[in-house]
């Protein structure tokens, strides 16, 4: 008797599995992509808002994020004095000078080569000659460091990669000031030693054709 009615037991709850399973094997079938019955459809379904925006909740009146006050300046944020034209340009290679310390020059190019093998190489090459697998592809590929822009002077070179020069782009907005200077310190490197000081204030006016 005791036999039997375990055994009735272990039948109903297999079949109460059974159906258990049945159930759950149909919803998949259904849609494999269906997220099933949503209980609370605003946790799945927030609203969307939009940054700064000024909206309502249960009749107040709230601004999503507060702006910057006028003049904020992000932290760390140094302003760079010389302006993007050709003036700019010229004034910084006249007075722009690299302020980190040439007693610790070899630490200044080694890391400036990392930040070059990451940002750079692909256009200027591995040894700065324009031959980087994209550089060399540009219409106007990037002259060599050791050749045309040999005596380039710092204060250009910084210029340069602040605000970029035609298919070279800025890139003051993924490397810090410190890391420009940096890359110019390893930029002189590949440059190698310059062959003559050049003041371009005092290069002589092209002589007037005679007639
Ligand atoms: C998309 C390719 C590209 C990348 C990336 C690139 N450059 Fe250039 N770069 C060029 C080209 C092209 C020129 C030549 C621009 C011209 O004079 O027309 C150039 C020119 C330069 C010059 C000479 C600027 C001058 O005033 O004549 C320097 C210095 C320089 N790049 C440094 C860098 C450094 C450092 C990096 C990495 C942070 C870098 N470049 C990343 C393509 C690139």
């Amino acid at each position: 008797m005791k036999k039997n009615s375990q055994t009735i037991k272990l039948a109903f709850s297999t079949a109460i599995m059974g159906v258990l399973l049945a159930g759950f094997s149909a919803c998949g079938k259904k849609d494999a992509n269906s997220p099933g019955v949503e209980f609370m459809p605003d946790m799945y379904r927030s609203p969307s808002l939009e940054y700064y925006s000024v909206h309502t909740v249960d009749g107040d009146t709230i601004n999503n994020a507060m702006k910057p006050v006028a003049g904020t300046v992000a932290r760390g944020y140094i302003p760079y004095a010389y302006p993007n034209t050709p003036e700019g340009y010229e004034a910084a290679g006249l007075n722009l000078h690299n302020p980190l310390s040439a007693d610790n020059k070899a630490q200044w190019e080694a890391e400036g080569e990392v930040l070059y093998s990451k940002f750079c190489i692909h256009c200027h090459g591995a040894t700065g000659g324009g031959d980087g697998k994209v550089g060399g592809k540009l219409p106007g590929p990037p002259p060599a460091y050791n050749g045309p822009l040999k005596n380039l002077p710092e204060g250009k070179i910084f210029h340069s990669i602040t605000y970029g020069k035609n298919s070279m782009g800025s890139h003051a907005s993924q490397l810090t000031q410190e890391e420009r200077w940096k890359l110019v310190y390893f930029v002189q490197k590949l440059q190698g030693p310059k062959e003559v000081a050049v003041d371009s204030t005092k290069v002589a006016a092209p002589e007037k054709a005679k007639k």
